[in-house]
């Protein structure tokens, strides 16, 4: 790719977000790929490549066989534990100091944009941090909460019911007023920056649709050009650690001549 072509893009879009007022930043997987936690779909080491999306992320699979789920996640956890905020997530930390409002709205459940210094992270897919018991009736356990029990999966200290992760399995609702949130925040942006997600799961992958039709400007980071692209006014082609950076140092100079936007 020659010079103009790269580089080109990357300032539109950097102006774009520049200018904005308020800026969406929306993420899948793909953002934490630095950070050493395998995507879902792409790739060898993809998890849905390697695991049946239908054992262990299905109220099913998990009724079937509650230990075998529970020590994959378990196992996740402690993957999640190892890793670090990469220079995405800081960048998209960094960008929230360049504009006048920014939220990030992630499909990811590993906590790393808030580990990177994000303060608004709206969790569409929940999160490995927090337990909740089967039916969700009971809620906001801790990683303390479940290591003072013995058993696995451990129990719920309020109806003694399983305990499981609190994540959106396939088939399951999201959260509501999260979900409220993201469209409500989709629908009022100038600008939203979609890093590393192939936009084939809904209703998040409908987020990027909305902040177009609202006439945002849709920027999307990815180093293939797949189904997120689509909606895409901008697209940028690259691993997020990179071209994220790049992009965020553009804005920062574009601000630091201009300042911010009234
Ligand atoms: P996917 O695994 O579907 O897509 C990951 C995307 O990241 C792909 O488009 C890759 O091309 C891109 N990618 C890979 N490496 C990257 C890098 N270094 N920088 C930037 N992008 C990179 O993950 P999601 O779109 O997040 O749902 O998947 C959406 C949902 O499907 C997940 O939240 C999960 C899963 O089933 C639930 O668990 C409910």
């Amino acid at each position: 790719m020659g010079q103009r072509e790269t580089h080109e893009p990357l300032q539109i879009a950097a102006r774009r977000l520049a200018a904005a007022r308020r800026v969406v930043v929306f993420t899948g997987a793909g953002v934490s790929k630095e950070s050493g936690i395998a995507t879902f779909r792409d790739g060898e080491d993809a998890l849905w490549n390697k695991y049946d999306a239908m054992e262990m992320a299905t109220i099913e699979g998990f009724l079937r066989d509650p230990s075998y789920v529970w020590s994959w996640y378990q196992y996740r956890f402690g993957l999640v534990d190892e890793c670090e905020p990469n220079p995405a997530h800081a960048a998209i930390a960094e960008l929230e100091r360049l504009v006048p409002e920014l939220v990030v709205v992630t499909q990811n459940i590993d906590g790393l944009h808030q580990r990177g210094g994000s303060s608004t992270v709206l969790e569409l897919h929940g999160s490995i941090r927090r337990f909740k018991c089967l039916y969700g009736r009971h809620g906001g356990f801790t990683r303390e909460d479940v290591e003072r029990q013995e058993e696995r999966p451990p129990r719920c200290p309020e109806c003694g019911e399983l305990m499981r992760p609190d994540v959106v399995w396939f088939g399951e609702m999201l959260p509501e007023d999260v979900l409220q949130e993201s469209f409500r925040r989709a629908r009022r942006c100038d600008a939203m920056l979609v890093v590393g997600t192939s936009g084939v799961v809904q209703p998040a992958a409908l987020l990027p649709y909305v902040a177009r039709e609202s006439h945002a400007c849709v920027i999307d980071v990815n180093p293939q050009r797949g189904e997120s692209a689509r909606a895409a006014d901008v697209f940028l082609e690259g691993a997020a650690g990179e071209v994220v950076q790049r992009l965020v140092s553009a804005v920062r100079e574009i601000v630091a001549q201009n300042g911010l936007p009234i």
